[in-house]
């Protein structure tokens, strides 16, 4: 509980109207995307959307103050609860903060406000033929806050890299109010620690980022998209991994097994020849039609190598979209298949990419669990999901065994446990495992030195 008079104070100044407490509202901001369950509920004590830095600075200074939990929120579309408020307090939602502040063309750099949606970035800047390449699949509703605090990944990953490698500053409320800019246009900056990377990745645990600076490139002239698909998953493993082998690097290289294929066809009438058990989804970019050939070309000649049954190049835009909506929602579309469902985030160096699947089709083998497998191939990120009934006698153990194994797959083949989705709170028992007590405490001295209260985000990554 908030005592009324600080409730007041937040009130004067974000308006009545933009700090919510009615029990319904509460509820709503005690959720995202992730699987964490909703009992016991995590409800904030006050919803608080700002409008403004000066009011965000305002707030947490307030917060601070009188001791309140902030838990900083996007859109909520994470995978791992990070912006679920563990402790209750203020679910401080950039909701309102969506501005474009700047697109500098000279410079090919805009700066967004957090709460600013990714795609609307993607489109503003894709009008004056500039490219904002992250596309995270949630990049419809995602923010641009959301993204830097996660370093959000996605498709175009394996050419164009994550959110990480283009911010080029930030501007962040730190945990008593004080306004931060970090960075700044200059490509080449050692003025001191980075602190921009500090904070990317951070997870809401360090500071509240309410504007971003981002590094944009030449948008492509042409694009096309490639189906592919194989009789089995080893064969549109192997064809991704050959065609990198090959020095053929496209814009984007995702995988989807049977369980995603049978799903995408009954939900949006995707259509796929008999005998298909994996898909192989490419998207190609270049400047003229030439390059497009080439690239397609040489990719299907991989692809026959290794077994393909079909190839086929999207004959329009609108196909082109419809398959990478498609992509885009197989997650929620796999989740519908079961009463419960676990979607973990490995990533490993690229070339393992065959290898850790087979392991992990061998722990689906292992415990009798539907483990169905899409990702992002080509960089090697990859979604292992666990589609279960946890009310079955014994599933739940077999089900946290089973991601115990596909983690220490991972690992052991020199892979992590989250490749854009962070630990928040579903991959806290695994942390320390992952990176080492020394990091850990690294780490710790860091949050402790940035947030001496512990009151940004708490409960989060370890
Ligand atoms: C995806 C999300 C779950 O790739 O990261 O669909
Ligand atoms: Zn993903």
């Amino acid at each position: 509980m908030i005592a009324k008079h600080i409730v007041q104070k937040i009130r004067d100044v974000v308006g009545t109207d933009n700090a919510l407490d009615s029990e319904l509202d509460l509820f709503g901001y005690s959720y995202d995307s992730s699987f964490v369950p909703l009992v016991p509920l995590n409800k904030p004590d006050l919803v608080v959307r700002p409008f403004t830095t000066q009011e965000v600075s305002r707030v947490m200074a307030i917060a601070f103050e009188n001791d309140i939990p902030v838990t900083p929120r996007g859109a909520a579309s994470g995978r791992t609860g990070g912006s679920v408020p563990l402790k209750g307090g203020i679910s401080l939602s950039l909701d309102r903060m969506t501005k474009l502040v700047e697109l500098d063309e000279p410079n090919m750099m805009a700066t967004a406000e957090a709460g600013m949606r990714t795609v609307d970035l993607y489109n503003a800047c894709a009008a004056k033929g500039l490219f904002y390449p992250p596309d995270p699949a949630s990049w419809k509703f995602s923010t641009i806050g959301g993204n830097v605090a996660e370093n959000s990944g996605g498709m175009r990953a394996v050419k164009y890299g994550v959110t990480k490698n283009y911010v080029m500053g930030l501007e962040v409320v730190l945990a008593d109010g004080a306004v931060m800019q970090t960075g700044g246009k200059m490509i080449k900056n050692v003025t001191g620690y980075d602190l921009t990377s500090l904070f990317v990745g951070s997870e809401g645990t360090l500071g509240v980022i309410t504007r971003a600076l981002m590094r944009l490139i030449a948008m492509p002239k042409m694009r096309n998209s490639l189906q592919v698909m194989f009789p089995g998953l080893d064969e549109g493993c192997r064809m991704i991994h050959d065609m990198l082998q090959a020095g053929i690097v496209p814009a984007a290289s995702e995988i989807l097994d049977k369980t995603c294929l049978t799903v995408a066809t009954e939900k949006r009438k995707m259509k796929i020849p008999p005998g298909a058990a994996a898909a192989v989804i490419i998207e190609i970019d270049g400047d003229d039609e030439a390059a497009l050939e080439s690239q397609s070309n040489r990719i299907k000649a991989v692809a026959a190598s290794c077994g393909a049954i079909l190839f086929r190049a999207a004959s329009s835009r609108q196909e082109a979209d419809e398959l990478w909506a498609i992509r885009r929602g197989i997650s929620s579309a796999i989740a519908t298949l079961a009463p419960d469902h676990f979607s973990e985030d490995i990533s490993v160096p690229r070339d393992q990419f065959p290898e850790v699947v087979k392991l992990i089709q061998k722990i689906g083998e292992k415990y009798g669990l539907l483990i169905t497998v899409y990702g992002h191939a080509g960089d090697g990120n990859l979604h292992p999901s666990i589609l279960c009934d946890m009310s079955l006698p014994g599933e739940k153990e077999k089900v946290h065994q089973a991601i115990e194994d596909i983690f220490a797959a991972s690992l052991s083949v020199g892979g992590t446990l989250s490749g854009e989705h962070g630990i928040g709170i579903t991959k806290r028992p695994y942390f320390a495992h992952a990176v080492g007590d020394v990091a850990v405490r690294t780490m710790k001295a860091v949050k402790a030195a940035l947030d001496p209260k512990g009151l940004l985000n708490p409960g989060k990554i370890w």
